[in-house]
């Protein structure tokens, strides 16, 4: 024993402040949260956290209310779904500024387009696509169109029926502080959930705490289908992307199983991204989807043979949730918003349903 107890009893003091001081330091840069979640590791529901290599914090952080995703949709020009489409449109005119809305024109009905100027009176950019088949936008084109005259970090694609609340700015905000987002590619999807417009109403589909209290109460709809498409600036490998339009299917499975290929960090968001697609007295169909025998198999017709059941959304290798404290379950969690935390998907499929990681391995 080579110190007497007061020196003793002093350095312990002094360790722990040292200590405080430390760890105030490294929770006022944002590290802290990263470094508990990590060393977490395998959790006990089986779910781990993302490893290391993925867990980069970005040096110099994007500036608070500065725009962090370009949004763009198209849309087909239809009375009967005027009330969807203007709800659609004050909607994401009321996420601005941190989601900047992008409304694309096919050339050929740009004259007589209704929505130009509502959309640009809303604050809205429109612009033409140039680019169709059979007179529906290339999803491909749009893409890459964006991204050269965008500068935000996230380009996305949604329908034009799908309302957001502000969860889909908060999980991008989480995505950007664990993510190096620069220097990965990123594709961010999730299930959406299907509301009645006869019978929820939305309103003018600018309360968000109205589409907030609407996204909490309705169930998901299938992972057969996504809605909406977020991808960080590094984009994707755009030449061995074939020319999809959009509103048909096939190409939104593709997307997800080919985003694992190309190693991009494929995240399932349903589970913290509130994405409330509307339907009305026509069923399920908007934007440019229809029933149509003529144009339905265009995207099926240029990726012949693929395996569109691993393309789920539930297949995808990582997802978000909110945190689950001691005595909540995952339903709780996300009526809760509580914290939002990146996790490893498990193997499938998950014995637990409320993972909605359901159905035969993928
Ligand atoms: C959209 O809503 C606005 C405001 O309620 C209304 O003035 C406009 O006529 C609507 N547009 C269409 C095409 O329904
Ligand atoms: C749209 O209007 C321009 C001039 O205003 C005209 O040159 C062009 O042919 C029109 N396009 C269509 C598709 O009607
Ligand atoms: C980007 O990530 C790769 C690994 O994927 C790494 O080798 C490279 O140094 C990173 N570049 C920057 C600028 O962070
Ligand atoms: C927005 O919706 C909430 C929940 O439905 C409601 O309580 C609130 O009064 C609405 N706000 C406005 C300005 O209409
Ligand atoms: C929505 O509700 C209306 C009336 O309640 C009904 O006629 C219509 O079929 C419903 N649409 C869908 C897609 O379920
Ligand atoms: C599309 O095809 C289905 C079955 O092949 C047929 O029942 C339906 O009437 C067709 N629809 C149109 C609009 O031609």
């Amino acid at each position: 024993m080579w110190f007497d107890l007061e020196i003793r009893q002093r350095l312990i003091l002094t360790f722990v402040w040292l200590v405080i001081l430390l760890h105030g330091l490294l929770t006022g840069l944002g590290i802290i949260p990263i470094i508990i979640e990590y060393h977490l590791g395998k959790r006990t529901d089986g779910h781990e956290y993302v490893p290391e290599t993925t867990l980069r914090i970005r040096r110099k952080p994007y500036p608070e209310g500065s725009p962090l995703l370009t949004m763009f949709t198209t849309l087909k020009d239809r009375k009967c779904r005027d009330q969807i489409h203007n709800s659609t449109m004050t909607n994401w005119a009321t996420l601005m500024p941190a989601m900047l809305p992008v409304l694309y024109v096919p050339r050929v009905e740009w004259n007589a387009s209704r929505w130009k100027n509502r959309a640009r009176d809303l604050g809205w950019r429109v612009r033409k696509a140039e680019k169709l088949k059979r007179k529906i936008p290339i999803l491909n084109d749009m893409f890459r169109q964006t991204l050269r005259q965008s500068k935000t970090p996230f380009v996305g694609f949604a329908n034009a029926d799908i309302l957001f609340d502000e969860t889909i700015i908060q999980t991008l905000q989480y995505l950007i502080r664990v993510i190096d987002v620069d220097n990965w590619t990123i594709l961010i999807t999730g299930k959406r959930r299907n509301i009645n417009i006869t019978q929820s109403d939305v309103g003018s589909g600018g309360n968000l705490t109205r589409i907030s209290f609407l996204a909490r109460e309705t169930d998901f709809f299938h992972g057969k289908a996504q809605d909406y498409f977020i991808i960080s600036r590094r984009g994707l490998p755009w030449e061995e992307i074939p020319d999809f339009v959009i509103g048909r299917n096939g190409y939104d499975n593709w997307l997800l199983v080919m985003a694992q290929k190309w190693n991009a960090i494929a995240i399932d968001g349903s589970l913290t991204i509130g994405a409330l697609h509307q339907s009305g007295v026509d069923g399920f169909q908007s934007g440019f989807t229809t029933n149509d025998n003529d144009t339905i198999g265009l995207n099926w017709d240029l990726v012949m043979g693929f395996n569109y059941h691993r393309g789920r959304t539930e297949c995808l290798p990582y997802y978000t949730r909110y945190r689950c404290t001691d005595h909540q379950d995952i339903t709780e969690s996300w009526k809760k918003r509580n914290d939002i935390v990146l996790l490893q998907r498990p193997l499938y499929p998950h014995p637990d349903e409320r993972y909605q990681g359901l159905g035969p391995k993928c």
